[in-house]
């Protein structure tokens, strides 16, 4: 007989600060999952705390251990846009990686220091940059026609502003590429190079000689963004060997060096949904940082320059937040029918979109009575009028119930972000968890937030129920 508890356990990596109790509750620190939930409602993203700081710091300590020059770790905002979240990382110390204003401003809400927060985009807008300069944030061209907006700001703010220019890398390597988080295989340089982001070497090299006529810019460096592509490390030493040669073949011919080398994001996790698979851990970030560093390096010094005098800038999203929020759910109606069962669950694919739209393959599991003998196959499926499949074919304790509270393992990334309002269903709030306290770090999304930015023209208004929000 296996336990729900066993087969969660089996898949615990080292930073989950997640157990399982003496009376078989699921524990997120020293917290019953189900007592947040009776608190707090269902679906509900429970993040840990504990768990976010000691995945940056394990991040910072990975990169800081084979690199030689200062390290600077930055949040990528986008995979989880929580507040409290970056608060908690700028408290660790925290760089930033934003795109537009919505991004830039909750960066900077609970705090940020600008000399570590880059400002990404490939289309950036004159109030973008303005709020870029007056805040002192690092711009990361993405063209040579933007170093012409970007001085623009420079003269209407007074500031300067400290750029780097994003580099389009196509690693030689690709011409036989397959990916285990996409349907990729076979030639993938033609795919990045119709990419929109980063420039060619050719164009770097233009951009970096017009850069030094100007001192309104004060030109710092490169950036690249793999992605999480593939969590192979030889396609990361592909990578960012490319990046390095890159880096050096601009060196030799402009004869400038950089300051600052920002790696990007894509960094992969120990417990890797997104490979598709339970069965595939990626790489442990110590050996990504390695494998990429190491052939960064070796680049490098081969054209004498020496990473003591440059900062390195790792963007890593997933690999923080991923772990550290759970989605909560309680159950609903469990039915029966033509040899199968489905387990309704409030949560829904608007709330899980890397399993739903992605094919992320996430653990799920009960939160309580987690001793019990996992006997039945069973669906797992969210409320809304799609599919909403969040685990299919999983196994769970015969007696399951209406009211049984269910975890969602590693849904802190790219699920606020990429959520969806279909058949407007609202968003779910967060709650974040410190040992035993548990604290509301977003309410929940009403009905009537959701529709809140709509309008009926009077001459539409067609409705005898009385006063509502759009009418009175
Ligand atoms: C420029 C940049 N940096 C960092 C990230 C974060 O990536 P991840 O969450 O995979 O680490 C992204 C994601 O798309 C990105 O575009």
């Amino acid at each position: 007989m296996t336990t729900a508890a066993e087969t969660f356990e089996a898949v615990l990596t080292a930073n989950d600060h997640l157990s399982v109790d003496a009376d078989g509750h699921l524990m997120i620190e020293e917290t019953r999952a189900s007592d947040v939930v009776a608190q707090f409602g269902s679906p509900l993203f429970v993040f840990s705390e504990a768990t976010l700081r000691g995945n940056y710091r394990r991040a910072r300590e990975a990169f800081a251990a084979v690199w030689p020059g200062p390290v600077n770790v930055m949040f990528a905002i986008k995979c989880c846009p929580n507040m409290a979240v970056r608060a908690v990382l700028f408290d660790e110390g925290a760089g930033g990686d934003c795109f537009g204003i919505p991004e830039i401003e909750a960066t900077f809400a609970g705090g940020a220091d600008p000399s570590k927060i880059a400002l990404n985009g490939g289309n950036k807008t004159v109030e973008e940059l303005d709020r870029a300069a007056e805040l002192g944030i690092t711009v990361n061209m993405d063209a040579a026609e933007e170093i012409d907006l970007v001085l623009a700001a420079a003269r209407r703010t007074g500031r300067t502003i400290p750029v780097n220019i994003r580099f389009k890398v196509m690693p030689p390597e690709f011409t036989d590429f397959t990916s285990d988080a996409f349907p990729i295989a076979g030639d993938f340089r033609e795919g990045l190079r119709r990419w929109k982001w980063g420039v060619g070497e050719e164009t770097a090299i233009a951009m970096v000689e017009r850069l030094k006529t100007l001192p309104e810019l004060d030109w710092t460096g490169w950036h690249a963004h793999y992605g999480r592509m593939s969590n192979a490390l030889e396609s990361y030493a592909a990578f960012h060997g490319e990046y390095g040669r890159m880096i050096a073949a601009v060196h030799q011919a402009t004869e400038v060096a950089p300051r600052v080398i920002d790696m990007g994001g894509g960094w992969s996790r120990e417990r890797d949904p997104e490979s598709r698979s339970t069965e595939t851990p990626g790489a442990p970030i110590e050996d990504q940082a390695a494998t990429a560093v190491g052939a960064l390096k070796t680049a490098l010094e081969g054209a004498g320059l020496d990473p003591a005098g440059i900062a390195l800038w790792p963007e890593p999203g997933r690999y923080i937040a991923g772990n550290a929020a759970l989605m909560m759910t309680r159950t609903g109606l469990i039915k029966h029918d033509i040899g199968f069962c489905w387990i309704n669950v409030e949560a829904s694919e608007n709330n899980l979109p890397m399993i739903c739209k992605e094919g992320s393959v996430n653990h799920v599991t009960v939160a309580s009575g987690m001793d019990r003998e996992l006997a039945m196959d069973a669906d797992v499926v969210g409320p809304i009028c799609i599919p909403s499949v969040i685990a299919a074919g999983l196994k769970v304790p015969e007696d399951i119930a209406t009211g049984d509270v269910m975890a969602v393992l590693d849904a802190g990334f790219y699920a606020e972000g990429e959520a969806s309002l279909i058949n407007s269903v609202p968003l779910p709030g967060s709650v974040l968890v410190s040992g035993s306290e548990a604290e509301l770090i977003k309410r929940a999304q009403t009905w009537q937030d959701v529709f809140a930015t709509q309008i009926i023209p009077d001459r539409l208004r067609h409705t005898d129920l009385g006063d509502n929000l759009w009418r009175g």
